[in-house]
């Protein structure tokens, strides 16, 4: 059977992306998926997850400290199925480096999943306090139980 691929991507992939990829994989019970995450930005290439990331997580029982952070290549809209831009600029830098529609049409913004068509972002908690981790946890947490929904179905 053939094995799904989902990418989850953000800007530093060291917040946002890293949580999403756990919470994925969390949630899957089928070993034919295969998820990643990845950042647009360079920064922090090689890094754990930030520590608020990581704390969060491990509130919720995932470990997430087994992830480095990587840059989004350009091979991966060929070898990814679906891709989750985080927010609407993660999305654009995505959709620039897409060469054809079936590449284009693997790009979406992961609250789509929950509210079609609403393109709300996941808002960047780098700078912000604790709670925007949470925040961000939770509204992962909704739009990856869609997501499973969709690919074990
Ligand atoms: P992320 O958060 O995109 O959710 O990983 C950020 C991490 C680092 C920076 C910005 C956003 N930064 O500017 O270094």
């Amino acid at each position: 059977m053939k094995t799904t691929r989902v990418l989850m991507v953000c800007l530093g992939n060291i917040c946002r992306s890293p949580l999403a990829e756990g919470i994925l994989k969390s949630k899957l019970s089928s070993s034919n998926v295969f998820v990643d995450s990845a950042g647009t930005g360079t920064y922090h290439v090689g890094n754990l997850p930030d520590e608020r990331s990581i704390e969060v997580a491990k509130k919720y029982g995932i470990d997430i400290t087994g992830q480095r952070a990587r840059k989004l290549e350009v091979t991966d809209l060929d070898t990814f199925d679906f891709i989750y831009a985080m927010d609407a600029t993660n999305y654009q830098n995505i959709l620039k480096l897409a060469k054809n529609k079936t590449q284009k049409d693997k790009v979406r913004m992961i609250m789509n999943e929950l509210q079609p068509n609403e393109n709300i972002s996941v808002p960047d908690p780098y700078y912000g306090g604790d709670g925007g981790f949470e925040h961000v946890y939770q509204m992962l947490d909704k739009a990856c139980a869609v997501i499973v929904g969709k690919i074990e179905k």
